[in-house]
């Protein structure tokens, strides 16, 4: 949802049962960070006062085309020209059908003719009226020029019947309008990502684990998704709230990843192939677990002063998936205390990664429990003298962050044109396998 901080959105409220919806879509879409100015019909006012949705949006709601206050009276104008996105929700039929004819006899007409930016309707109306050929036939016209319709859902109407027509919930609303902003970089690609700690476990009560908060992966996977990828998100225990149209799949312990990985890895390669599949471990794999896990709680002996543990190496997530047959593009990420780019450069090459995103966790003000995150990212490049791509992405937050390393993902896919095939001599594409030189 990060993609609608500091977007425009005109709201365009028209006369409907729903209206009263739009009071909470305002919230959220000011909660996701948008600006809103909202534009209602006569008809609408009589369903949800402007007093609401001005104390709502934070600004004068707009209702009158010929407004003396506008500057130079030109109210429709300015309004247009400010808005990135033009959503009208609810669209009734009548105002559907006035948009697909190009009528301009009111403010919000006038607006949705002169706005040159982005456009949505959301359609709310009886199930009946939604299924009558003049509104489908409207809806198709508006879609045809470009508008994106968003809904309607289907259900208990207000007025009894049962159908089509349901103005979708607020939360999906915003969503939806958050997806018109996408980068449009990873459109058809499915990413698979790992994010958080693991637990291993010790005895019944306690376990080893790390100090991963998952934050950086969860922006991740947001910002994957936003960048129009399908993205399952397979998370270690951590408190953090599933991002938006992610599919979730929580885990325990570093086998328990495994497993999900493998699995995961092998539902988007068959949905996509392995060209279009990206696998991203962000999460802190704990390296070794107990040899043995307690069936009880371990207790202390009154002479026991030291407790020896024995620890057998976990599997190692990253490489198993870089050594598949059908290997998707791996991108790792190295968390170090010292020595990062070094560390980094070997496990590039070890692992025979794609990509490899590595942050100094010494550091307090980024890495591990931090909002920001500071990185430098390595990748084979055959063509470069040193063999090896470098950028550094300079401190920011976790979502900034998350977007500049979908940007360098997206450069190493191949392009879709040639997406499944061996890359030609000299195809760029090359790179992507190019760690066998390093
Ligand atoms: C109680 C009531 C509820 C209505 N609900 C809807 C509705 O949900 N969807 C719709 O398309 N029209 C609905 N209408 C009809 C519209 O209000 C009517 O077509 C009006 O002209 C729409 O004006 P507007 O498009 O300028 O806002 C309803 C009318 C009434 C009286």
């Amino acid at each position: 949802m990060a993609r609608l901080t500091h977007k425009h959105i005109l709201l365009g409220v028209t006369g409907g049962i729903a209206a009263y919806k739009s009071a909470e879509l305002i919230r959220r879409l000011r909660d996701a960070g948008a600006e809103v100015q909202v534009v209602m019909t006569e008809a609408a006012q009589s369903f949800i006062t402007p007093l609401t949705l001005q104390a709502l949006s934070g600004n004068p709601v707009h209702v009158d085309l010929l407004d003396p206050t506008a500057e130079a009276a030109m109210g429709h104008i300015e309004l247009a020209r400010w808005a990135d996105l033009f959503l009208v929700a609810p669209a009734s039929a009548d105002a559907i059908a006035r948009l697909a004819q190009g009528i301009a006899n009111d403010l919000l007409t006038t607006c949705w003719l002169a706005a040159a930016g982005k456009k949505a309707v959301a359609p709310a109306m009886n199930q009946q009226m939604w299924a009558d050929p003049a509104t489908q036939a409207n809806l198709d016209t508006l879609r045809q020029r470009g508008v994106a319709v968003f809904g309607p859902g289907a259900g208990v109407q207000a007025c009894g019947d049962v159908g089509a027509g349901r103005l979708l919930e607020a939360v999906e609303l915003a969503g939806l309008c958050a997806d018109q902003f996408q980068s449009g970089q990873l459109t058809g690609v499915e990413v698979v990502l790992t994010a958080g700690p693991t637990r291993e476990a010790l005895d019944p009560v306690r376990y080893l684990s790390n100090h991963s908060s998952g934050k950086m992966g969860f922006a991740l996977a947001e910002a994957c998704r936003e960048a129009g990828a399908r993205v399952t998100l397979i998370a270690g225990p951590v408190h953090l709230p599933t991002p938006e149209r992610v599919q979730r799949v929580d885990i325990t312990s570093a086998c328990d990843l495994l497993a999900a990985s493998e699995t995961a890895v092998t539902q988007a390669v068959a949905r996509v192939g392995s060209a279009r599949t990206v696998f991203i471990a962000t999460a802190a794999v704990a390296d070794y677990r107990p040899a043995r896990v307690a069936g009880q709680k371990i207790k202390k002996g009154d002479k026991d002063d030291t407790l020896e543990l024995t620890l057998i190496r976990n599997p190692d997530i990253v490489a198993s998936i870089a050594a598949r047959a059908d290997r998707p593009l791996v991108m790792g990420f190295a968390a170090e205390t010292h020595a990062v780019e070094d560390y980094a450069r070997d496990k590039l090459a070890r692992k025979r990664l794609d990509l490899i995103a590595c942050n100094d966790v010494s550091r307090s003000d980024i890495g591990f429990q931090s909002d920001d995150n500071a990185m430098v990212v390595f990748w084979p490049d055959a063509a470069l003298p040193a063999g090896v791509g470098r950028a550094e992405l300079a401190k920011a937050s976790k979502t900034q962050i998350a977007r500049q390393l979908v940007s360098l993902l997206a450069a190493r896919l191949p392009a879709s044109e040639s997406a499944g095939h061996a890359p030609a001599p000299g195809d760029p594409s090359q790179t992507r396998h190019a760690d066998e030189q390093l």
